[in-house]
């Protein structure tokens, strides 16, 4: 006798009409917040390839313009900008500078586009010539010196018009700072999304060459977190909350489902994961290399973000998705 009993889970599976009513997370185009690239550059015509990452490009205004153009046709709601100076110096002057290159792409975009969200990613380390995310002392990252000019950049980057300020340089204290100087310069209705979780993590290979970034001497473990850590996110996280972010990122993504499901179960807050450049770069190799189907691995990574109880995700993949998403 077979008992009849037993758990029919195959009932809920036996047609995508079927499965797809009792799904229970889904990856909408609002999700999605896409990176790019941005150049100083006089070549209105300059986009490179970046050779780690398949696919993604540094771009001068123009170029960038003309991208987001394409993807906003295909329903880009939101996107983060990264900038890549003509000249870096000690103290990163081009982060703050009102003219700079990632305030002038804030601009631009929010002039061409003003229901699109866009980001600010607020560190040094693309504006060092050092490449590190702070000022530099005695080859030691100097935590409270760096608090003004994160400040500084907030408030230049607020002021071109960024809708969110996102932080990713993991000095202590910096939320607080950033906070205050947004709030004194009148920018109180200006959310933080700060990259409250961030780990040490090889996976950021890739994004260094795409912004030429990577630390001229030893690397960012003064700062960033131990990938061994799991408790200390919490605290990191907490810390984050109490100076005023609004929204709480974990990074990388997929390696640290874990915390995100830590992040999600411990505060209300909206959590964004970030599935970061090595995450992109590996999938697609393998793709490129015919060894995965791309755009159901892409899919069902970003579904496995949402699943850890991440709200927003910040994927190269966005253009892909919104695209596959279409049809
Ligand atoms: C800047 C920054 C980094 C990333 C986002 N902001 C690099 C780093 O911390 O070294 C990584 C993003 C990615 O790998 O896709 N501090």
């Amino acid at each position: 006798m077979i008992p009849s009993d037993f758990f029919r889970g195959r009932r809920l599976r036996t047609s995508l009409t079927m499965r797809e009513l009792v799904r229970e997370n889904e990856v909408t185009a609002s999700d999605l917040i896409m990176p790019y690239f941005v150049v100083e550059t006089e070549d209105e015509n300059f986009m490179k390839e970046i050779v780690s990452m398949p696919g993604q490009y540094q771009l001068s205004l123009k170029q960038l313009e003309k991208k987001v153009g394409e993807a906003v046709a295909n329903g880009l709601k939101s996107c983060i900008l990264f900038g890549i100076p003509a000249e870096k110096d000690e103290v990163g002057s081009g982060a703050y500078d009102d003219n700079g290159i990632v305030q002038k792409a804030i601009r631009l975009l929010k002039d061409r586009w003003p229901e699109l969200i866009v980001c600010a990613d607020t560190c040094l380390c693309e504006f060092t010539s050092h490449g590190h995310c702070g000022i530099v002392k005695n080859e030691f990252v100097q935590n409270d010196p760096t608090l003004n000019l994160l400040a500084k950049t907030a408030v230049s980057q607020a002021r071109a018009g960024a809708d969110i300020i996102a932080p990713s340089d993991m000095m202590d204290g910096r939320v607080a700072a950033i906070r205050e100087a947004l709030d004194e310069a009148g920018f109180i209705n200006t959310p933080i999304m700060s990259y409250a979780v961030k780990y040490a993590s090889a996976f950021y290979g890739p994004f260094r060459d795409a912004a030429e970034s990577a630390p001229q001497f030893g690397d960012r473990k003064t700062y960033q977190m131990d990938p061994a850590n799991g408790r200390e996110a919490m605290r990191e996280a907490v810390a984050d909350l109490e100076e005023g972010a609004d929204i709480l990122m974990v990074k990388p993504g997929m390696p640290y489902l874990d915390i995100i499901r830590q992040v999600r179960d411990n505060f209300d807050t909206p959590v964004a994961a970030y599935q970061v450049s090595g995450e992109y770069s590996m999938i697609k190799a393998a793709a490129l290399n015919g060894w995965i189907d791309e755009m159901n691995v892409i899919m069902e990574s970003l579904v496995a973000f949402k699943r850890a109880g991440a709200d927003l995700i910040l994927t190269y993949f966005t253009e892909d998705v919104l695209k596959a998403l279409k049809k």
